[in-house]
C-alpha cells in the first residue's frame, strides 16, 4: 500500500552559512525520503529558512540592509548549498511568509480562545540606548563568582557557574555598552502545564527514541513551566493578533513554518493542507532534528498542535551532533566547514555516503574523521562497488557485443544479493543506514571475490573463453545494478550515471529480475579516488585567516631593531598564555619558498600527532641542509593562516638577536617529536 508520508528537517536560521553539521541533518533526512519514494511511497520533504528573530535583526542592522534583504540573500546561498548536496526538497520556504503569518495567528488565536494564554507582566534587562529588551546572550559583565570579566549573562566560560544576568558584575548590554536598567513589561505566556497528560501519554508512545522520551519524562517529573512566547518590539517576526508592540518569539512561528511550507506547496500543487494536518489525516509526519531542539518538538509543538486542533507528529527523529577530527568544529582547527567550502573541493557523495556509514537511529554524534573518510570514500565506493562494473564492463564489451549474456553464472550470488532486499530496506526504514551501508558493502565483496576467483581476464585471452569471461561480467553487472539500486537514496548521482550505463532504471519495488541478453554501454568513470590534498586544501581553506598583527614573518621590514630588547609587552594572565600549546617538533623536511628570501617552508613532525607545514622567517641563520634532523619548539595550537605562499599551519620558536644568530633546539636535548613543553 502507498504511504502519504511528510517529512520536515529543522529549518536553519537566516544568519548565517550552512556547515556540515546542518547538512549531516538535512543528508539523513534526504536519504530517507529518498528511499520512500523509490519503495513507492508517496513521501514529501518540506523545510525552510527560520526567518526571525532578534539576531537576524541585528545581523541585517550591521550589514546596513533590511531584515527582509538579509533572509532572501541567506535563503538564496541555503538552497544553493543544499542543492549542492542534492537535497530534494518538495518545497524550501521561509518562515516570513503570508501563509506562516496566517498559520501563526490561527493557532494563537485558537490557543488563547482556548483559555491556553496567560499574561504576566516580568522585569528583564532593558538597554536604554538601543530601547531593547536583552536576552541573556547579550548581556556580558564580570562574573560574580571567580571574577572574569567579560562573561556572557547566564553562565561564565571561565569557571562554569551558572546564574541570571542580574546577577553580573558591571553588566554592559552586549549590542550597544550601555549599561542595562530594568524593565517591566507584559508577556504572553502559553500555559504548558495543562499538557502534561497528554504529554505523559505521548512519551509513552512509539513516536520518540527511548533517549528522547526519557529526557522528556525528565522534564515533566520536574513540573512544566508556562513558556514565554512573546517578545516586545522591536523584533523582527510577525505581531500578535490584538497586541500591538508584541511579538511572537521566533520559536513560536517556527515549527508553524513546517505547516506553512506545506500549505505554500498545497497550493501550487492542487492538493489539500488537511489531508496532512487534520486530526483524521492518514499521512504519516515525521520531524528530523537535532539534539539541541527536543524541547520545542517534544513538548512545545505536540501541545500547541493538540490545543490547536491539529494532529500529531507520528514521530519525531532526532540525531547526534557532528564533530569533525573527535571534535567540536572549530574555526581555528579549520574544522568549521561550512557547506559552500566543502563544495568547492569535493563531490558530494563521497559526504552523503560517509555520513550514511556512521548513521544509526540514535541519537548519538556522528564524528567526521577526515583521514577515516578519506580512506572509507576509497575503499567502499571506489575500490568495492564501482570497481565492480570498472573491471566487468570490458568483457562484456569484449565477448558478447556489449550485450549481458542469457543466464546467470552465479545463481546463488544472484539469490542473495535479492535475499537481502527486505532486511536492507527495513534498516534504511529505521534508519539505521550504517548497518545497510555494512550488508551492501558485505555484498560488493562478496562479488568481488567471485570475480577474482573465476578470473575473466584468463578466459577472455582465448577465442573460447571469451563468452565465459562475459558471463562472469554479466553476473557482476547484475549484483552491481542491485547494490546501486540499494544505495540509491544515498547516492543519486552515481545511480544516475548506473543507470545510463547499464541501459535501465533504478527502482526498488517489487522482486529483482536479472539483466539478461541486455545492452550495456562502455564503462564511463564514474567515481574518482578522494585526493588527500583536497581534504587538506578545504581544511585550509576554513581555517581562520584573519591574519595576528604581529605574527607575520615577513613583518621583518618594520621591526625593531633586533640588538634592540625593546620594552616588555603588556602583561598576560596565566588562562592567556596556558591556551598556547608549545610542542617539540621535529624538522622533517626544508626548503626555500620562492620570491620570499626571508623565509623557509619547514614540514615539522608532532610524531603521532602528524605534520605541520610552517612558513618561517630563519633563512638567514640556517639553510634548509641544515635544518632536517634538527628539533624546534613549536605553536601547535596556533590558527592556520593563508599566506601568499601557501598555509602556514604554527609557528616555530627561536631565540637569538636574529641575521646568523637564531638558535633552535639541537636534536641531542633529550626531547621528542610531539612532546608537550610544560
Ligand atoms: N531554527 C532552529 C530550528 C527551528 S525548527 C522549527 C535551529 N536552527 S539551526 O540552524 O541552529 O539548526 C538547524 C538544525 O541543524 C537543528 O536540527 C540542529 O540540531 C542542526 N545542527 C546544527 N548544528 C549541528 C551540528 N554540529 N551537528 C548536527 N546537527 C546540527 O535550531
Ligand atoms: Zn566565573
Amino acid at each position: 500500500m502507498t504511504r502519504k508520508i511528510l517529512v520536515t528537517s529543522a529549518l536553519p536560521y537566516a544568519n548565517g552559512p550552512l556547515h556540515l553539521g546542518h547538512l549531516l541533518e538535512s543528508i539523513q533526512t534526504d536519504i530517507w525520503v529518498r528511499f520512500q519514494n523509490l519503495r513507492g511511497n508517496d513521501c514529501l520533504y518540506f523545510c525552510a529558512d527560520d526567518a526571525h528573530g532578534t539576531a537576524i535583526m541585528l545581523t541585517a542592522e550591521k550589514l546596513g540592509i533590511t531584515p527582509e534583504e538579509q533572509i532572501a540573500q541567506v535563503k538564496a546561498q541555503h538552497e544553493r548549498d543544499l542543492a549542492g548536496f542534492l537535497i530534494r526538497f518538495d518545497n524550501y520556504y521561509s518562515t516570513h511568509s503570508p501563509e506562516n503569518r496566517e498559520l501563526s495567528e490561527l493557532i494563537y488565536k485558537r490557543l488563547d480562545e482556548n483559555g491556553h494564554i496567560e499574561r504576566r507582566d516580568i522585569t528583564q534587562l532593558f538597554d536604554p540606548e538601543k530601547q531593547l529588551f536583552l536576552a541573556d546572550r547579550y548581556i556580558k559583565g564580570t562574573c560574580p563568582k571567580c571574577k572574569t570579566e567579560d562573561q556572557y549573562g547566564d553562565n561564565c566560560e571561565a569557571c562554569g557557574a551558572t546564574y541570571t544576568p542580574a546577577e553580573l558584575i558591571n553588566p554592559r548590554s552586549a549590542i550597544s555598552g550601555a549599561t542595562p536598567v530594568e524593565k517591566e513589561s507584559t508577556h504572553y505566556f502559553f500555559k504548558l502545564g495543562e499538557f502534561a497528560d497528554m504529554l505523559r501519554s505521548w512519551t509513552r508512545s512509539d513516536s520518540l527514541q527511548p533517549q528522547i522520551a526519557n529526557k522528556l519524562n525528565e522534564w515533566l517529573d520536574a513540573g512544566l513551566q508556562s513558556w514565554d512566547i512573546s517578545r516586545d518590539a522591536p523584533y523582527f517576526g510577525f505581531e500578535i493578533p490584538g497586541a500591538p508592540g508584541k511579538y511572537f518569539y521566533v520559536w513560536l512561528d517556527a515549527p508553524i513554518g513546517y505547516m506553512a511550507s506545506c500549505a505554500n506547496w498545497c497550493s501550487h500543487n492542487d492538493r489539500d493542507f488537511d489531508e496532512f494536518w487534520s486530526k483524521d489525516s492518514s499521512a504519516e509526519v515525521y520531524h528530523f532534528i537535532g539534539k539541541d531542539i527536543i524541547n520545542f518538538h517534544g513538548l512545545f509543538w505536540p501541545a500547541m498542535l493538540d490545543s490547536a486542533g491539529f494532529r500529531q507528529p507520528t514521530a519525531i527523529y532526532s540525531h547526534g551532533f557532528l564533530t569533525v577530527n573527535g571534535k567540536k568544529m572549530s574555526k581555528s582547527r579549520g574544522t568549521f566547514i561550512k557547506a559552500e567550502t566543502y563544495l568547492k573541493h569535493l563531490p558530494p557523495e563521497y559526504l552523503r555516503y560517509y555520513f550514511a556509514a556512521k548513521l544509526s537511529g540514535a541519537v548519538d554524534d556522528i564524528d567526521l574523521n577526515l583521514e577515516d573518510f578519506t580512506k572509507r570514500v576509497n575503499s567502499d565506493l571506489v575500490g568495492k562497488l564501482v570497481n565492480i562494473a570498472s573491471r566487468s564492463a570490458k568483457f562484456v564489451q569484449k565477448g558478447n557485443d556489449g550485450n549481458t549474456t542469457g543466464s546467470l553464472d552465479n545463481p546463488e550470488l544472484w539469490q542473495r544479493t535479492i535475499g537481502l532486499s527486505d532486511t536492507i530496506a527495513q534498516l534504511f526504514e529505521d534508519r539505521e543506514y550504517s548497518k545497510a551501508v555494512r550488508e551492501i558493502m558485505a555484498l560488493a565483496d562478496a562479488c568481488n571475490e567471485y570475480f577474482d576467483q573465476r578470473e575473466p581476464w584468463k578466459l577472455a585471452k582465448t577465442e573460447d573463453g571469451a563468452m565465459e569471461a562475459a558471463a562472469v561480467a554479466s553476473q557482476c553487472l547484475n549484483v552491481f545494478r542491485v547494490l546501486v539500486t540499494y544505495l540509491s537514496a544515498v547516492l543519486p548521482e552515481l545511480s544516475q550515471q548506473a543507470a545510463d550505463f547499464l541501459n535501465c532504471d533504478i527502482t526498488w519495488q517489487g522482486e529483482f529480475s536479472p539483466l539478461l541478453n541486455h545492452p550495456v554501454k562502455p564503462f564511463k568513470a564514474m567515481m574518482a579516488r578522494v585526493d588527500p590534498d583536497k581534504v587538506a586544501a578545504m581544511v585550509a581553506d576554513s581555517a581562520d585567516s584573519t591574519p595576528a598583527p604581529t605574527a607575520s614573518p615577513d613583518k621583518g621590514k618594520t621591526k625593531k631593531p633586533s640588538q634592540d630588547p625593546g620594552t616588555i609587552a603588556d602583561t598576560i594572565e596565566f588562562p592567556d598564555f596556558a591556551k598556547v600549546d608549545l610542542r617539540v617538533a621535529e624538522i622533517i623536511a626544508a626548503a626555500p619558498v620562492e620570491g620570499a628570501d626571508k623565509l623557509l617552508q619547514l614540514t615539522l613532525s608532532l610524531g603521532e600527532l602528524g605534520t605541520r607545514n610552517v612558513f618561517a622567517g630563519i633563512k638567514s641563520a640556517y639553510t634548509a641542509e641544515q635544518l632536517v634532523g634538527k628539533l624546534t619548539v613549536m605553536v601547535a595550537n596556533l590558527a592556520p593562516r593563508k599566506m601568499r605562499f601557501g598555509v602556514s599551519e604554527g609557528m616555530v620558536l627561536a631565540a637569538g638577536p636574529g641575521g646568523k644568530d637564531i638558535w633552535i633546539l639541537s636534536p641531542d636535548s633529550g626531547a621528542q617529536a610531539g612532546m608537550k613543553i610544560q
